[in-house]
Order: structure tokens, then C-alpha cells, then sequence
């Protein structure tokens, strides 16, 4: 049996990680700003007319010092944070799709929290985050400093869903299946984390073809590390109806582009622009189908 307050309290510890313990020592000493005002909308807008120059040139460090920021977008004190990908997009094509109001709602894998900050204005009874990054933490709490949500961010992954006190009536797992290596598994626990007739929600890489048969990289996809399973959305299904779930009903399939993902001066590294083939912009630099993700529905 594994014991979640036990992992909680050891991964508490990371806070004093000593590239995350500066961080953690900033965001102590920010400001406690009047006045603050917010807009949910694409880009997660946070401002005050009280912050003097000086507040909002700390703040604005502390963003810089917070790279990358791979999700968003964020406009903190006239600090525009123009996050690696366009976190809105995603956003935008799944909400109609859901109504949250009055549910205990899950998002798996949530990074900093960008998409929970969206869906405070569903009104939902409870919103709980769970990633096992201190990096995305740190990000979360940076930016709920100003917000002041009642988001409960859980330093957990999804193999801890089995495990954990309350079930939801709504589970988001989204861009994670792919680093699962083994993704029927992270789908059972997926499901143990639902309320009976409760909703989950996925989106994952997919290859085309009728076939029931997964891609498995040899080394990385998308100059991409730890991607294990690219399924065709037959494969997908199967391992999805192998967790139990039914209902199996896909929402979108869309293309990774440009639009959607590219290098920006709030991440050091690479992005798209690199990790596809540029002669050949259907095919990944390692000859691989280039990203594409299905949006899936499901129930308990
Ligand atoms: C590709 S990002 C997707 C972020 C966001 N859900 C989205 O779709 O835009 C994968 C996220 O999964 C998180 N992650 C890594 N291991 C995990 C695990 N075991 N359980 C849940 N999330 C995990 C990473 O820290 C990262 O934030």
C-alpha cells in the first residue's frame, strides 16, 4: 500500500533543491499586493493599480528567473509571459465539450496550472492539480500568490490516483499518456480515480491508419526523450476499453503547428521549429509521423 502522505512529505523536501531553494526564498519575500484584479480569459491577465514600478520590476524577475515557461500565456503586472506554447488553444477546443460547475475536477499532469486558472470560472466545487514537477509548482504558486484560488496543487503523478482520498467527477490527463511507459496502466488508475458515470478526458500523440497498432520510438520522437506509445485511435480505444472505460468518443485530431508551438524568449532550448524535418514538415527529425494529437472522451 503506498502511503501518499508518506511521498508528500519527502517531496516537500524539493523546495530545497538548491536550483529550486532561491526561488522558493523569492517567492516568500513577494509582494502582498491591494487591489489585484484578474481576467481568466487566453491570456491569464493579473494586474493592479496599486503595484509601484519597483513591485512590478520584481515580479517581472521573478517570471525571467521561472524559465521556461512552456504553458500559458501570462500578463503579470504588464509582464507579458509568451509561454512556448498557446496553451489557449487546447484550452479553447475542449470547453465546449465540459461544464464543471458544482464538480470535484482533476487536471493529471496540469504544469502550472494554466488550464485550472481557466476553469475557476466554471465554478466547479473543487479543483486539484497533480504534477510531480517542483519546477511547475514553483510556477503554480507564483502565479496563485496574485490569484489567491483554492486550486490544491498535489506533487503527485498519475500512478497516485489509485491511492488518493477523494475521487473526481472529472478527470483532465492531458499530453501525459505518451510519457507513460505503461499507458494501459496510467488508464486504469485514471479510472480508479472517478466517481461512478465520471468524465476523463485525454489527448494524446496518435499515428494514422486503421490498424490497432502503436508507434515505438527507438530513442526520441520529436527530439522528445520519453515518449514510449503513439497509438493509432483504434489502439487507443482498445487500451482504453482494456481500463474499462466506455463511451469511447473522439472530440478532435489536430496537427501540432507553428501557431501552436514555437520558440519564444521565455524557454532557453528548442522547439517545433527544430524538431521537425525541414525538408519535410509531415515527418519529425528522426523520420517519425510529425505530431499529431486526438482529443478523446470517455466514462466510468
Ligand atoms: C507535455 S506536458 C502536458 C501539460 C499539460 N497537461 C498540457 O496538456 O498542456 C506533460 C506534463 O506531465 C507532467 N508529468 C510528468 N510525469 C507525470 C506523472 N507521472 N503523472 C502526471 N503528470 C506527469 C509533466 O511535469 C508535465 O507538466
Amino acid at each position: 500500500m503506498i502511503d501518499l502522505d508518506k511521498i508528500r512529505a519527502q517531496r516537500v523536501k524539493w523546495h530545497e533543491w538548491k536550483n529550486i531553494k532561491s526561488l522558493r526564498v523569492a517567492l516568500e519575500n513577494l509582494p502582498t499586493l491591494q487591489d489585484v484584479v484578474f481576467s481568466l480569459d487566453n491570456i491569464i491577465k493579473i494586474s493592479s493599480k496599486e503595484a509601484t514600478q519597483e513591485e512590478k520590476e520584481q515580479i517581472k524577475k521573478m517570471a525571467w528567473d521561472l524559465r521556461p515557461w512552456r504553458k500559458g500565456p501570462f500578463d503579470l503586472f504588464d509582464t507579458f509571459i509568451d509561454s512556448e506554447w498557446k496553451s489557449y488553444i487546447k484550452y479553447n477546443l475542449l470547453e465546449p465539450y465540459f461544464d464543471l460547475k458544482d464538480k470535484c475536477v482533476a487536471d493529471i499532469g496540469c504544469n502550472n496550472g494554466y488550464y485550472l486558472f481557466r476553469m475557476l470560472k466554471h465554478k466547479p466545487k473543487k479543483l486539484v492539480g497533480f504534477d510531480p514537477s517542483i519546477h511547475c509548482k514553483t510556477q503554480f504558486d507564483f502565479i496563485n500568490h496574485f490569484i489567491k484560488s483554492p486550486i490544491k496543487f498535489e506533487l503527485l503523478g498519475v500512478e497516485h490516483l489509485p491511492y488518493f482520498e477523494n475521487r473526481f467527477d472529472f478527470i483532465f490527463c492531458l499530453g501525459v499518456l505518451y510519457h507513460r511507459s505503461d499507458p494501459i496502466n496510467s488508464l486504469k488508475a485514471l479510472y480508479s480515480g472517478l466517481n461512478s458515470g465520471g468524465e476523463l478526458t485525454i489527448d494524446t500523440f496518435m499515428i494514422d491508419g486503421e490498424e490497432e497498432f502503436a508507434l515505438t520510438p527507438k530513442g526520441r520522437y520529436s527530439k522528445i526523450s520519453n515518449i514510449y506509445f503513439i497509438p493509432t485511435i483504434n489502439a487507443l480505444k482498445n487500451w482504453c476499453e482494456r481500463a474499462k472505460f466506455r463511451d469511447f468518443e473522439v472530440l478532435e485530431t489536430k496537427k501540432t503547428d507553428l501557431s501552436e508551438q514555437r520558440k519564444t524568449e521565455w524557454i532557453q532550448g528548442e522547439s517545433l521549429e527544430n524538431f521537425l524535418d525541414p525538408n519535410d514538415n509531415n515527418l519529425t527529425i528522426e523520420g517519425y509521423p510529425a505530431p499529431k494529437r486526438v482529443y478523446i472522451k470517455l466514462r466510468k
